[in-house]
């Protein structure tokens, strides 16, 4: 089975919750590794025949933990993943197309390969109170990320990418 590396931050369980429905989608055509951003290192990576990465959308930008993973892993990776299949996923309170945007820029420059359009999910969180309670996603946009997860792994599974 092709192993399938899903990178993930989440502050407060959206991007979480998008992860695992990913994984749930993704079971029965590669093997998964389901590893927060926080403690992800430059082998899993190179361990794996593609990669779902997703956050949060903060301050206009990728949030700052799977920044400082990309700033962790980017020279040791350069060269070394070049045309590896990827998704992303980005969870957001209203916008998320910047999250989504400045991580296809750092993509870029390991050159792997984005083999579907960012599948970004708001929340709706517009105050405060409701920004940081922990998030409850609905069932249709579980669905989505399942079916991400579920393309992803059948496209490694059947070679196609
Ligand atoms: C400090 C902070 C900044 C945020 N900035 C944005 C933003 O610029 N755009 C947006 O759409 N959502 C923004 N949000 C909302 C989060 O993206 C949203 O709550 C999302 O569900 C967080 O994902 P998580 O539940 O996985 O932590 C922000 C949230 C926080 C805590």
């Amino acid at each position: 089975m092709p192993r399938l590396l899903i990178l993930y931050h989440s502050q407060t369980g959206g991007t979480e919750a998008m992860a695992r429905a990913a994984a749930e989608g993704a079971a029965s055509d590669a093997e998964i590794v389901l590893r927060p951003a926080a403690d992800a290192q430059p082998d899993d990576l190179l361990g794996a025949d593609g990669v779902i990465f997703a956050c949060p959308e903060n301050l206009a930008a990728l949030s700052g933990v799977m920044k400082a993973f990309f700033d962790r892993a980017y020279y040791p990776l350069l060269g070394r993943v070049e045309g590896r299949p990827y998704a992303m996923m980005i969870c957001a309170g209203s916008d998320g197309e910047n999250a989504a945007r400045q991580m296809a820029r750092i993509l870029l420059g390991w050159r792997i390969k984005p083999v579907a359009d960012p599948l970004i999910i708001c929340t709706k969180a517009q105050t405060p109170e409701a920004i940081l309670a922990p998030k409850q996603l609905t069932p249709d946009a579980l669905a989505r990320c399942q079916a991400l997860g579920a393309t992803m792994a059948a496209g490694l599974a059947l070679g196609i990418f």
